[in-house]
């Protein structure tokens, strides 16, 4: 689309003065044709008739409207890096970099079914303006995006320009995912059915196949080697004032070398810090002698995301008080990931963790009641010092199928080929005279990720060390 009406000058950043006709004129030509040839799809593309088609299904004869999302503002003409929404990338195989702010997918009824057709800002031609002057999405600022064929060539659907967006929705009804594109707000009114497609495309994830499994351990496997790159670092972390920040860049090079992102913000919590139960500040010093809770995960190309957690001994080794107490954590992952099974239901496996850490609680002397009345709901003090739950979904979101509905997730059965994390953990306040002094400002996690398999569970990242004895091996074979 021809974008050459837009005012030269504004569009160029840096530049003061308008260029002139003629060298607008002078940009257009000398250039050689810059084709893609060879396009292949991804392995994702032949999974995408079967979740398009459920999709249709649920949704018979009714227009479904999917943003990818625009991009967001960080300060003035700078925005953060972009993510599209995780169901448009479910539905339409796009992934990594290829991924586009304003993109929109939607599911035309055909009478049988759904016309899937893909809406993008395809590349800016040399002979387009746009190419030099748009600094949003011209190829010269933002480099070479996909025209329509080569688009569809890549994701075996139609792929029209954005441009004619409007005019395709223009007095239709649809459904649609609303506050993620004011453009795509602007051009369909709500719908009765939003909320249940809001609904459906989070709970479509549910339950992971093979393919999705293979992506998972791909994302773990990525993980275990930010892992290493950390323990790697930890001398420079010790070294550096903010050494929470070593540990952090650590990971997040290997989250960018070989993924797409992170999956979410960093946890790089050295002592008391760890208690702070989403501490991303990670401004704190890393000091030899405390612990290192690390809570991290790479996102890869295809969005799937890891979610880990560690608790490593700065200098190699636990101390006696550190170890008691990772001791009772490790039992507690024990114990939830052996609920982990099909049939049982997802709450069993933060009963199971948290009645071990009660138990492990009242062994030490510090709850004075009966496991059956700390584990009471209307009781529950053992949570002082583990407050949040201790499974969640997890797949191309890091809190997988937030949108279902609490009978299918939180309060729902466990299935085979769901996927979710088991991370228990007990934070002792560095104020809390409720426990020994030598145990406050412990801070301890331990988070793996696990598939439902038709006898228990598969455990994604068993080979990253858990016991204190494999990490202390594990530190010393990167030192
Ligand atoms: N890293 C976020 C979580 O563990 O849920
Ligand atoms: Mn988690
Ligand atoms: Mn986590």
């Amino acid at each position: 689309m021809e974008n050459s009406d837009k005012p030269l000058v504004k569009a160029m950043r840096g530049h003061d003065v308008a260029p002139s006709k003629m060298f607008a004129e002078f940009m257009k030509n000398g250039w050689s044709p810059t084709p893609l040839s060879g396009i292949e799809q991804a392995e994702v593309i032949s999974h995408l008739d079967d979740r398009r088609q459920k999709l249709s299904a649920a949704f018979t004869k009714l227009r479904l409207v999917i943003p990818s999302g625009t991009a967001k503002q960080r300060s003035n003409d700078t925005d953060y890096q972009y993510r599209p929404h995780t169901a448009f990338a479910y539905y339409t195989g796009v992934q990594g970099v290829e991924a586009n702010p304003d993109a929109v997918f939607v599911m035309e009824p055909n009478g049988s079914g759904h016309t899937p057709i893909l809406f993008i800002n395809p590349r800016s031609t040399r002979d387009t303006a746009a190419f030099y002057t748009d600094a949003k999405y011209g190829e010269l600022w933002v480099g070479r995006r996909f025209t329509t064929s080569e688009a569809s060539e890549r994701y075996g659907i139609e792929v029209r320009e954005l441009s004619e967006l409007k005019k395709f929705l223009k007095g239709k009804k649809a459904a649609t995912l609303h506050g993620f594109d004011e453009f795509v707000d602007s051009l369909v009114n709500e719908h009765p059915r939003d909320a249940e497609l809001v609904e459906y495309v989070s709970v479509a994830r549910l339950i992971k196949d093979q393919y999705e499994i293979n992506e998972m351990q791909k994302a773990v496997d990525v993980t275990h080697r930010g892992f290493n790159d950390v323990i790697r670092a930890l001398p420079a972390a010790i070294a550096t004032v903010r050494g929470e920040r070593v540990v952090e860049a650590a990971f997040f090079g290997r989250a960018r070398i070989e993924g797409n992102d992170l999956g979410y913000n960093t946890i790089a919590a050295s002592g008391s810090h760890a208690c702070v139960l989403h501490w991303n500040r990670n401004d704190g010093a890393v000091r030899s002698g405390d612990l290192l809770l690390l809570d991290a995960g790479v996102e890869i190309d295809s969005y799937y995301t890891a979610d880990i957690t560690r608790t490593l001994p700065i200098s190699g080794k636990f101390t006696p008080a550190q170890r008691a107490l990772y001791m009772l954590v490790y039992e507690a992952q024990k114990a939830g990931i052996a609920a982990v099974k099909p049939g049982e239901k997802f709450l069993s496996i933060n009963k199971a963790s948290h009645t071990v850490l009660a138990q492990g609680l009242i062994d030490m002397g510090i709850i004075n009641m009966s496991l059956e009345e700390v584990m009471d709901p209307a009781v529950g003090l053992h949570k002082r010092w583990t407050l949040h739950g201790v499974s969640h979904m997890l797949g191309m979101d890091v809190h997988d199928c937030a949108q279902a509905r609490a009978e299918q997730y939180r309060e729902g059965i466990l299935e085979v080929g769901m996927c979710l994390t088991v991370e228990p953990g007990l934070y002792i306040q560095p104020d809390d005279e409720l426990f020994p002094a030598e145990y406050r400002g412990i801070g301890i996690r331990i988070e793996d990720d696990v598939v439902v398999t038709e006898d228990g569970c598969l455990n994604l990242s068993q080979h990253i060390p858990h016991h204190p004895d494999e990490i202390e091996a594990w530190m010393a074979s990167l030192r």
